[in-house]
């Protein structure tokens, strides 16, 4: 296997943090060189030198994308971190009772697992009110995937059997030992690419934020750029969720913490 020189290394983490914000520690060297041995072997490059002349070249535009695509991680799951559950449903409910749907994004939605668990609450909660659930990410491989709404079996242990029930189907055939999000639910998600770390597109308001396990990947300036752009979705009075290894400590926010990992906009 083609070795990866530390200059070339370093020219990999300039580019994806160029592309995605993502700062790649000198420890990751190793994981670099074995998620992009497999696009050598395909261009058939002898170098890792040869494949960044390529990724900066013109003459494979898709590249790009694909080397993002494989350069983050995207490890993900049903009702993830379930107290942010908890907390959506007495949110789902204090808002039904006033009568109002309510807009929630997953900001760094991956394959789709955090915003079908959040749709399953809203479905479960709001019934008809018209709720809605964005997901986006900056991985179209993981979109295209997210946007299928198939799943291996064993990734639905966490899903509650009375959600498993209702929104999804079993399936039979050559889709044994998958589930599939049902049609109606998939319906009310609706996901688009978007990168944190460049200006957002028109969006909207949100009511709830879920940023969950992304911040991780930020050096603190890239955090305080995109936590500011994303609190310019955010309603006032709304809140934003973090994953509960991140932390919003050592930035400079005007959200108030309402306990761990969950945050509010005056
Ligand atoms: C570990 S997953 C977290 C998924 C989910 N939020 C959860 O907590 O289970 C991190 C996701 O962030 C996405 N990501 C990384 N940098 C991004 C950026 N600059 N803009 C948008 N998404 C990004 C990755 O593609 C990946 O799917």
């Amino acid at each position: 296997m083609t070795e990866i020189k530390d200059h070339e290394f370093a020219k990999f983490q300039s580019f994806i943090f160029d592309e995605a914000g993502i700062t790649l520690s000198d420890a990751k060297k190793a994981l670099v060189s074995g998620r992009l041995a497999k696009r050598l072997a395909h261009h058939k490059l002898g170098s890792y030198s040869d494949y960044l002349k390529l990724l900066h070249g013109r003459s494979e535009p898709g590249e790009v994308q694909i080397a993002v695509d494989l350069l983050t991680t995207n490890e993900t799951y049903f009702f993830r971190e379930p107290k942010h559950f908890d907390l959506l449903k007495q949110l789902a409910r204090e808002a039904t009772q006033q009568g109002r749907g309510l807009r929630v994004w997953s900001a760094a939605s991956s394959t789709g697992e955090e915003p079908y668990s959040i749709a399953m609450i809203l479905a479960h909660t709001q019934g008809s009110l018209s709720w809605t659930v964005l997901g986006t990410d900056l991985s179209s491989r993981v979109l295209r995937h997210a946007r299928i709404g198939q799943y291996q079996m064993e990734r639905a242990s966490n899903i509650p059997t009375e959600f498993l029930r209702n929104y999804c189907l079993r399936g039979t055939g050559e889709d044994a030992g998958t589930i599939l999000v049902q049609r109606e639910l998939r319906d009310r998600v609706q996901f688009s690419q978007v990168n944190l770390h460049r200006p957002l597109p028109a969006l909207g308001q949100f009511d709830i934020i879920f940023l969950r396990n992304v911040l991780i990947y930020f050096n603190n300036e890239t955090k305080r750029q995109v936590i500011q752009r994303l609190l310019g979705h955010l309603r006032s009075g709304g809140h934003l969720l973090i994953g509960h290894s991140e932390t919003l400590n050592d930035i400079n926010s005007t959200v108030r913490a309402v306990s761990p990992s969950v945050y509010m906009k005056p």
